[in-house]
């Protein structure tokens, strides 16, 4: 009995095996001479650039200080180190011999030409939400301006068994969300344009909406906050901890210039998202993206941050400093920090008010810790600004009793194991670009 209800178990699942890899499979789509691709228009090349811009193509496709678009960028995830692909139209180690059909097949399904199953550290599933237009646009841009160079791509270092392929097809059917864009008629064309922009090539959720155990995006909590390369990424809902909501024109603001007066500054992962990707995309793009997510924040947009009560207490927490002799985090700040984070009155840009912004009010550190690590690079936050790194001066201890102070200043609990995170911040591979 028992041996049968094994045999049957087993002569279920290869025909469930059998069925899978039938379904797991794709073909190969032919390589085609690239001298032979059509002639694109000026205007479509233009667009294209434009597009691989707002998609990060670059930030994901070049390492640090490596040839462009050539590939082998390490991403480091919980699942294993993942090497970006060559997509220089070089024919035998890039996309050069990549048909038009078998580019859209890859950016809408994550497919290979070759037909293997791509992994989603490639945000096919938001690439997918692309109209065919704009998706065409980017391959005429990179088989006709990008200079093809032959490198192979690195093994990817993911243990057996999640480094076999096939594998997944299921996730994408488990996980994925492969519908195509669709409009909500009950919003604005503004909002419309901003929802296209962000869910489809700039893949605002790939690092802001939170994951499940497997890496899939949890679609029922889109945009909530989630780690990414040792960061928060914080909530851009209704959710968010910013003690200012964000109005349009805050987003707008922010995306534009590096930094919000009422929240923060754009550094980490973010700096490239807007210096190098959204920055391509003219003005009314990044207004439609911020008329989409103050409307998921459901602010009023009519208030008036220089007169809220939260900047008013945020001003007035400066000057209610512990006796310096006996804290030492408020000392230190005192000494390190306010000479260039001070306010009098109003927030003046370039001089942000730390308690205001994000990095005192998450859940986690990160973000305080990085900044205070590493400082804010001239070609991150406002351009041409910066902020001194102090990761060798600070000591653990310094930079947990600072940030300490400054999560009391702001009015939080404080982070239960704060001194345990500022080392393991310190020692994770530093996010690069
Ligand atoms: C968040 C990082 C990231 C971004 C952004 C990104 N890619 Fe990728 N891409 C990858 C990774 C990683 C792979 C390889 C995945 C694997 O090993 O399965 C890849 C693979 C590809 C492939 C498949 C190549 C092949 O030989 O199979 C294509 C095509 C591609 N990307 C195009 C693009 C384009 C075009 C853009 C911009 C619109 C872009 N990618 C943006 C990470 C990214
Ligand atoms: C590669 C990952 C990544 C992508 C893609 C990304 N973000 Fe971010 N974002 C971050 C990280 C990390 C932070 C925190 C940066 C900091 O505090 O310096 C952040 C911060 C922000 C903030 C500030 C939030 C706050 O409360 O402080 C806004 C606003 C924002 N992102 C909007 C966007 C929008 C809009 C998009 C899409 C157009 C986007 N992000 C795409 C990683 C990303
Ligand atoms: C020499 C001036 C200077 C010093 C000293 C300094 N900062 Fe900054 N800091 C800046 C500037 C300027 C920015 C904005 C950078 C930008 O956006 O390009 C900034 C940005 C920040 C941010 C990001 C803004 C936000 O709220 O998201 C944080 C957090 C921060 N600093 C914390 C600190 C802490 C903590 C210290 C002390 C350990 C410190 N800074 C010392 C100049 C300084």
């Amino acid at each position: 009995m028992l041996k049968r209800i094994v045999v049957g178990v087993c002569g279920v699942s290869l025909v469930g095996l059998g069925l899978f890899s039938l379904y797991a499979w794709n073909p190969s789509i032919d390589p085609v001479n690239p001298s032979l691709t059509k002639d694109y228009s000026p205007e479509v090349i233009a667009q294209g650039k434009m597009l691989a811009s707002a998609g990060y193509c670059s930030t994901c496709h070049t390492p640090p200080g490596g040839e462009e678009y050539a590939g082998n960028y390490e991403m480091h995830t919980e699942f294993g180190t993942i090497y970006s692909s060559n997509i220089t139209p070089d024919a035998k180690t890039g996309i050069g011999s990549w048909s038009e059909e078998a580019f859209m097949r890859a950016m809408r399904t994550g497919v290979s030409r070759d037909g293997h199953h791509l992994l989603p550290a490639f945000p096919y599933e938001h690439f997918n939400k692309m109209s065919d237009q704009d998706i065409n646009a980017i391959y005429a841009y990179i088989m006709t301006s990008i200079p093809g160079v032959e490198q192979v791509k690195k093994e990817n270092g993911i243990p057996f068994p999640l480094n076999i392929r096939a594998l997944q097809a299921g996730w994408k059917l488990l996980f994925a969300d492969t519908e195509p864009f669709v409009e909500d008629s009950a919003q604005s064309e503004q909002w419309n344009r901003g929802a296209y922009l962000a869910e489809g090539v700039a893949h605002c959720g790939a690092c802001h909406t939170p994951r499940n155990a497997l890496g899939g995006e949890k679609y029922d909590e889109m945009y909530q906050g989630a780690a990414i390369d040792g960061w928060i990424a914080p909530s851009l809902t209704d959710t968010s901890t910013s003690p200012i909501p964000w109005r349009a024109q805050d987003f707008y603001e922010y995306l534009t210039t590096g930094n919000s007066r009422y929240h923060g500054s754009a550094a980490g992962p973010m700096a490239p998202v807007m210096h190098k990707g959204l920055s391509a995309l003219p003005e009314s793009d990044i207004e439609a993206i911020s008329v989409y997510f103050a409307a998921k924040n459901g602010t009023d947009q009519n208030i008036d941050p220089s007169t809220s009560e939260a900047l008013k207490s945020a001003i007035a927490a400066q000057h209610e400093q512990a006796d310096l002799r006996i804290n030492e985090g408020a000392r230190l700040y005192a000494t390190t920090c306010q000479a260039c984070h001070y306010s009098s009155e109003t927030v003046v840009k370039g001089r942000p008010l730390i308690t205001l912004g994000s990095s005192t009010h998450l859940d986690e550190p990160n973000n305080l810790v990085n900044i205070m690590l590493d400082g804010v690079r001239s070609d991150q936050g406002i351009h041409g600004v910066v902020m001194p790194g102090f990761r060798e001066a600070l000591s653990d201890q310094d930079i947990a009793s600072i940030a300490a102070y400054l999560r009391q200043a702001a009015g939080e609990e404080s982070w239960p194991k704060l001194l345990e995170q500022v080392g393991d911040i310190r020692n994770q591979p530093r996010f690069e670009h």
